[in-house]
């Protein structure tokens, strides 16, 4: 399949809105109470992700099929240091989405590389990604382009009295 990586545009919103809203559904779909939705989910990401794409300190790539689809995206900015979490300053990368019919030709992999190098570019130390615990697929993934597993999260629900 061929494709190329580039930055997202205002003509890009609505597939941006559609990738945006499936991420997070499959992450609620993983962990309903931990993961949360709201309603308008395409038209939430659609304004988030198109809101970022102009932000100096975010970026946003979209890659596009050679007949025009938009086939995946890749979200991250600079975040500054976090003490609770031990985090320096560093690029959050925070979301990585490849339309399924579009997945294992190498796209995710572009995709991520070109998160990082232009995170890297806009002075990032390091890159740093969260992932499902039951997203088996992105550990692989991840694992073999290079990222190591560092935090496990653990949340509990309150009891209802
Ligand atoms: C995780 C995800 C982004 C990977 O995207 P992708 O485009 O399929 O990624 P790639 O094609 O670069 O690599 C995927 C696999 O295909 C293989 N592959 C890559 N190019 C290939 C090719 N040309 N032919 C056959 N296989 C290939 C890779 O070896 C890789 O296998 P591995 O991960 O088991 O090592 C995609 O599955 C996805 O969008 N998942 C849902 C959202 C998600 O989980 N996002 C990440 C968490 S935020």
């Amino acid at each position: 399949m061929k494709f190329t990586v580039r930055p997202a545009e205002e003509k890009d919103s609505e597939a941006l809105g559609r990738m945006g809203a499936a991420l997070a559904r499959l992450h609620h779909d993983f962990d309903p109470p931990r993961f949360m939705l709201s309603e308008d989910l395409e038209q939430g990401y659609s304004w988030w992700l198109g809101k970022e794409a102009k932000s100096k300190k975010a970026v946003v790539l979209v890659a596009e099929a050679e007949d025009g689809r938009i086939i995946g995206y890749a979200y991250g900015r600079i975040e500054s240091r976090d003490w609770n979490m031990l985090l320096d300053a560093h690029g959050g990368l925070h979301d990585l989405w490849v339309e399924p019919e579009a997945r294992t030709y190498g796209v995710g992999e572009k995709l991520t590389r070109a998160a990082v190098e232009a995170l890297t570019k806009l002075g990032a130390p390091r890159v740093v990604l969260h992932t499902a615990a039951r997203n088996e697929v992105a550990q692989r993934f991840f694992k073999r382009l290079g990222l190591r597993p560092t935090m496990v999260e653990l949340p509990v629900e309150a009891e209802k009295s």
